[in-house]
């Protein structure tokens, strides 16, 4: 199979993290035999120093033509002036928009050899395999923004068919895996909330007949997602609710460094990159972990190409790496190793 591959590094730590992506996307390729072509652009505070605007027209139209994006990470203190109009998150938001990237897959699971890193009893961790679903193109992130005078007001809107599009991802991928849905809202307070259970409920009861479907609230949600994971399989919820679960949810992986991310939609190219963001204090220093990245990029080849074997030798070649010891600084204070050593064993372990 020929990929063609947009790489939009960002800032921080994204340009070392998808560098050390890439060197694992090629030796996938030449192990199975498949062709990358990798074209790079501007994205976030970068493209904003070059450019002025946080997604230049030239990257948006070099993502559209091609099969998968592989982002790195925006942002940074240089560009986070309260005053500034103009910021590298703006960059992000427009591209998961324009390329109508509404469903943003999270995967959360426990390495057995990083239990001891995890700041809750181990009992508890057992048996954690849980994929929050989380809605990527609307809520409170794209309602209208504005002031008036002293008073500043972000609005919250979803619409039916935006719930029925990312709970139907939800529900498909439920049926192929633990067969259970949670769906988290704040239905005892918001309107879009009591939307969202109205069109979940509906949905999976005409959909998915097999699937279990449980609601939850929110603030219990944040407390039930850290004293009973393993109770977990599914999770699907709005934006907002869904940018702070699952770095919470991180929490129980032993390092948001490990995590990576799909954002998918409508059949277009998909954006594929770690959860964590651009780590200013350490960026340029060559001690990112870059396992978020590169199970990011395995995502890519499972949601992008249908190439599940290629994706699980990434994945079986970083557990086997987390298991023989290797630990970025993120994971170990004894010895930790940079990023480009450890994308190299994962690379040979492939
Ligand atoms: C994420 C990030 C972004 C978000 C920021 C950088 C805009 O936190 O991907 O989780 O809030 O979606
Ligand atoms: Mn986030």
């Amino acid at each position: 199979m020929h990929m063609r591959i947009a790489v939009l590094p960002g800032d921080g730590i994204g340009p070392e993290v998808t560098v050390a992506g890439l060197g694992v996307l090629d030796r996938v390729a030449q192990r199975f035999g498949h062709s990358v072509e990798t074209r790079q652009a501007l994205i976030g505070g970068a493209a904003i120093d070059a450019c002025g605007a946080p997604l230049p027209d030239a990257t948006l139209a070099l993502c559209r033509d091609s099969d998968a994006i592989l982002l790195g990470a925006v942002g940074g203190p240089k560009w986070s002036d309260p005053q500034s109009k103009v910021r590298p998150e703006q960059g992000l938001l427009r591209l998961r928009s324009e390329l109508g990237l509404f469903a943003n897959l999270r995967p959360v699971t426990v390495h057995p050899a990083l239990i001891d890193l995890v700041p809750i009893k181990a009992d508890r961790l057992r048996g954690v395999d849980l994929l929050v679903v989380r809605e990527l193109t609307g809520g409170i992130y794209f309602g209208e923004k504005r002031r008036e005078g002293d008073v500043a007001i972000d609005g919250c809107r979803y619409s039916v068919g935006e719930v029925e599009r990312v709970v139907r991802v939800a529900g498909r991928l439920a049926k192929a895996r633990g067969k259970r849905v949670t769906q988290v809202d704040k239905a005892n307070v918001l309107e879009t909330s009591r939307l969202w259970r109205e069109v979940t409920t509906r949905v999976m009861r005409d959909e998915f007949p097999d699937v279990a479907i449980e609601h939850q609230l929110v603030d219990s949600m944040a407390m039930h997602l850290i004293s009973k994971p393993s109770a977990f399989d599914v999770i699907v919820t709005e934006n907002l609710f869904g940018d702070i679960l699952t770095d919470e949810a991180a929490v129980l992986a032993g390092s948001l460094g490990l995590l990576p991310s799909a954002s998918i939609g409508s059949g277009g190219p998909g954006v594929y990159e770690p959860i964590h963001g651009s780590a200013p204090d350490i960026a340029g220093r060559n001690i990112a972990n870059p396992i978020g990245t590169i199970l990011s990029v395995a995502m890519m080849l499972r949601w992008s190409f249908q190439l599940e074997a290629e994706a699980a030798a990434i994945e079986k070649a970083v557990s086997d790496v987390l298991h023989g010891g290797a630990r970025t600084a993120d994971l170990s204070q004894d010895n930790p190793i940079g990023t480009d050593a450890m994308a190299r064993l994962v690379v040979e372990a492939i």
